[in-house]
């Protein structure tokens, strides 16, 4: 971003729009709905990549070990920009005069790294005809609720999440932004029988990075030496990237992201959920959980 737009946005402390509008049932930003043809007919190509999460889930932590594969472990060329410019989120709509995520999609390059939040069914179809390669990363349904709380608390476009307690009723009912996590994990883990899709966890990346970074090379169809393989590991762990300006948002202006409400690199522990959940949050979440989530093949590890 320029430092211009940067300075319009720093004078610019006018509230920004943080209405929602629903898209088929699911609850979006007002700006995305209002965009929605533009978003839903969105071409893809054969050789973009598609990183697909539900908010909270490690997106940029994928993001930045994707950009350090596919340039070699060059770091420089790495922090060439900001996450958000070397990836467009798909559909995002940033306030003027930044751009938004389709509008630099659409201008970049071949081949593309694309980031979404998308569920599954709303993902413009050209994805699916193209044959778009796609990395899905989750994240266990608490530690994202937790993440996706403090989020919401400093990033001035997304509707205030109340207290903890109405943002846990919130998530559990899919009412909020992207809708019900449930739905995104279980549907996107359906699709990948049909579709290339790497489906990875957020713990297992904690737990072991370099088998994970490995899964992420074979499913590229690229080999780093071992070398690069630890340079990689090293540069996109949590205090690194902390510390790296064009991976911790906090280049954007604090009227969009407050980091002193909370920093975006906040915790990046598997389990934080528990210095937050009371004993009877934990017991009623629980409960739903099993119902939403009956019947699928599909499990989460909510500690490491
Ligand atoms: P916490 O809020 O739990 O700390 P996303 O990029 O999808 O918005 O996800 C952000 C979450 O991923 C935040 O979680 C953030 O701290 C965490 N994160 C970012 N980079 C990370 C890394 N290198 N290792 C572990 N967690 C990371």
């Amino acid at each position: 971003m320029s430092l211009e737009k940067m300075n319009y946005l720093q004078l610019n402390e006018e509230p920004l729009n943080t209405e929602t509008k629903e898209i088929n049932g699911i609850l979006m930003t007002k700006t995305i709905s209002d965009n929605w043809d533009k978003i839903w007919n969105f071409q893809a190509k054969p050789d973009d990549l598609l990183i697909a999460t539900y908010a909270k889930a490690g997106t940029t932590w994928t993001q930045e070990i994707v950009d350090m594969i596919q340039n070699e472990g060059d770091i420089k060329k790495c922090q060439r920009a900001n996450t958000f410019d070397r990836h467009p989120f798909l559909e995002w709509v940033l306030p003027p005069p930044l751009n938004s995520g389709l509008d630099l999609a659409i201008k970049m390059p071949s081949p593309r790294t694309l980031k979404t939040h998308l569920p599954v069914q709303m993902l413009p179809p050209s994805f699916w005809e193209q044959n778009s390669k796609i990395i899905y990363v989750a994240r266990n349904a608490k530690d994202s609720l937790v993440s996706y709380y403090h989020f919401s608390r400093m990033n001035k476009m997304l509707p205030d999440p109340g207290t903890l307690e109405e943002f846990i009723e919130e998530f559990m009912n899919g009412r909020v932004l992207w809708g019900s996590w449930y739905d995104h994990v279980k549907g996107w883990w359906d699709a990948k029988e049909k579709h290339p899709i790497l489906y990875l966890f957020y713990e297992d990346m904690k737990e072991d990075p370099k088998q994970e970074i490995q899964k992420i090379l074979k499913f590229l169809e690229k080999d780093l030496s071992e070398e690069i393989l630890n340079k990689i590991i090293y540069h996109t762990s949590f205090d690194i990237m902390k510390e790296n300006p064009m991976a911790n948002y906090t280049t954007l202006p604090s009227s969009i992201l407050d980091h002193s409400i909370s920093p975006f690199m906040r915790k990046g522990m598997p389990g934080d959920w528990k210095n937050h959940f009371t004993v009877a949050q934990n017991e009623k979440f629980d409960e739903d959980y099993k119902k939403k989530m009956a019947g699928t093949t599909l499990t989460f590890r909510t500690e490491i």
